[in-house]
């Protein structure tokens, strides 16, 4: 195995200016700011407007994750974003990132996995520096699911938010950065939680439409317990292969999916609520935005310091899931 791993050198990110209240929602359908806080923990959520696309808010992250970084955007070899809210089918969000930032000598490609793709770009990119295919790697999870909410369905609409985060990774011989990440699918559930119309299975047409199937389909129940169980599975697994046990943990971000989730969790691993992050309450469910805002939310605020060690985790669609423990280092 090389020793070359992989270190967080920056961290950034952007949403939408507009904000969407519980109140607001209660406007939309039938349902209260008592129920959305106490079932998810979410009061407020950022929504793109019309002329908003993922890669705009995904180039704002990119920009701030630069700036932290102190480098410039032509001494980056890759940029992955995570997204499945991508501005089109093709070309990539990724491309239209280096476009907009001007990283003339990057590879740029996107990831598919839901609310994990921004921990899936992570794997990926900690293996292709550990290879020695790059030095230097954009890593950013950006999703406009508003996008694809049905406004009328009380049971998906209050869930979801906005956003971008990004991250920068290079190269170190230092035993620091990302000490470990573990994914897995279980694809036998696809069927909990996905948008069925409107790709090749089902390609855009009245139908669709009319069925509204161009839109998120959930079963919230199922996809809870489930994401429970796989994050769990995901900790235990990546801090097993990173040599580490709960209490050494600094701090967790969980995918910020719902408070009950996050807080079954923590109870799990009898963490203190100081080293459990959460800001759902502000951003609602982002995707795979969600972590690294909360990372660069985290070290902007001091909740990071370096030599902590951090464990993210996350959950979506597929089903996907993942971990990885991190050694703070900047
Ligand atoms: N307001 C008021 N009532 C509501 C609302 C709402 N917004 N939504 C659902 N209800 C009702 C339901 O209709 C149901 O009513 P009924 O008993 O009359 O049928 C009742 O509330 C209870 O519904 P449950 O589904 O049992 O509620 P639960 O406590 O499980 O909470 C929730 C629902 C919040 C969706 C929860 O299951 C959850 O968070 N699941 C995980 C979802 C998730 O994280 N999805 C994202 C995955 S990541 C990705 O890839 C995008």
């Amino acid at each position: 195995m090389s020793n070359i791993s992989a270190k967080i050198i920056g961290a950034g990110f952007g949403v939408p200016e507009k904000i969407l209240t519980n109140k607001d929602l209660e406007k939309l359908v039938d349902t209260s700011d008592e129920w959305i806080k106490s079932r998810t923990g979410m009061s407020e959520r950022h929504i793109a407007d019309a002329n908003t696309a993922t890669s705009d808010l995904a180039t704002i992250a990119a920009l701030r994750a630069l700036e932290t970084a102190k480098i410039s955007a032509e001494e980056l070899d890759v940029i992955i974003v995570g997204t499945v809210t991508g501005d089109m089918f093709f070309p990539s969000t990724a491309c239209f990132v280096q476009n907009n930032i001007k990283a003339v000598k990057a590879a740029a490609f996107d990831l598919s996995a839901a609310c994990s793709g921004f921990i899936y770009g992570l794997s990926v990119a900690k293996a292709m520096i550990a290879a020695g295919e790059a030095k230097t790697i954009l890593v950013i999870g950006a999703d406009c699911l508003s996008k694809l909410t049905d406004w009328t369905d009380r049971n998906t609409c209050v869930l979801f938010g906005d956003g971008a985060g990004a991250v920068i990774l290079q190269a170190t011989e230092e035993a620091a950065g990302i000490l470990s990440t573990y994914i897995f699918s279980d694809a036998s559930k696809t069927h909990l939680l996905q948008v069925p119309g409107g790709g090749s299975r089902k390609p855009f047409s009245e139908e669709v439409l009319k069925d509204k199937s161009n839109y998120i389909k959930m079963e919230g129940n199922e996809i809870f317990k489930n994401a429970v169980k796989g994050m769990e599975r995901a900790i235990d697994s990546a801090l097993a292969k990173a040599g580490l046990k709960y209490e050494d943990v600094s701090l967790v971000i969980p995918h910020q999916a719902n408070i009950r989730i996050i807080e079954s969790i923590a109870k799990r691993m009898k963490l203190p609520a100081e080293k459990v992050f959460i800001n759902l309450d502000k951003y609602g469910n982002t995707s795979s935005a969600s972590i690294p805002i909360a990372i660069s939310e985290a070290y902007a605020t001091g909740r990071l310091k370096k030599g902590d060690i951090l464990v993210i985790t996350a959950f979506g669609g597929g089903l996907t899931m993942g971990a990885s423990v991190i050694r703070w280092s900047i």
